[in-house]
């Protein structure tokens, strides 16, 4: 899960993510990064991603930011933007490693082609936080519903 600063929006990404996950016994390795955090490396979340995200008892205030780096490529088999200018930004900085078919915008899976953001809630105010907070939420329920759980195909039944 990437953004700008590792500090608002993906960090409520992972969390969201990584908790639905564990609820359906997955064992997914979910993580979170930003392409332009100079300011925030090592910082905790936002106060509102805290906020909103604990008001969906989730807790995220042990996450820590730090930079995406290209071998995150190498780490990971789903690199998810939160927006377009990250997107652009995660081809620059991976360069020979970055892999188009690991990468998308999450709101894509929402929407698929629409290519739309998740609105960056860093220059606003406590609303944004939330409206940021159900757009990721229900993008990762699509996730989940697309990697988590198996195909009918592979499906084992006993009588
Ligand atoms: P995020 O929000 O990408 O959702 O973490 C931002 C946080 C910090 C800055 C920009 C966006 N900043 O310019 O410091």
């Amino acid at each position: 899960m990437v953004c700008l600063g590792n500090i608002c929006r993906s960090p409520m990404a992972e969390g969201i993510l990584e908790n639905k996950a564990k609820n359906l016994g997955l064992s997914w390795m979910v993580d979170s990064a930003g392409t332009n955090n100079a300011y925030h490396i090592g910082e905790a979340p936002h106060h509102f991603s805290q906020k909103i995200a604990s008001l969906h008892n989730l807790d995220i205030s042990t996450q820590c930011a730090r930079a995406f780096v290209p071998e995150d490529f190498d780490r990971f088999d789903k690199i998810y933007a939160m927006s377009g200018d990250v997107l652009a930004d995660i081809k620059r900085i991976a360069r020979r490693k970055f892999d188009a078919s690991k990468t998308d915008l999450i709101l894509n899976e929402l929407h698929p082609g629409e290519n739309r953001d998740v609105p960056d809630p860093w220059f606003g105010d406590e609303p944004g936080y939330h409206v940021a907070y159900d757009m990721i939420d229900r993008a990762c329920d699509m996730i989940i519903q697309k990697f988590g759980q198996p195909s009918t195909a592979n499906r084992q039944f006993s009588l």
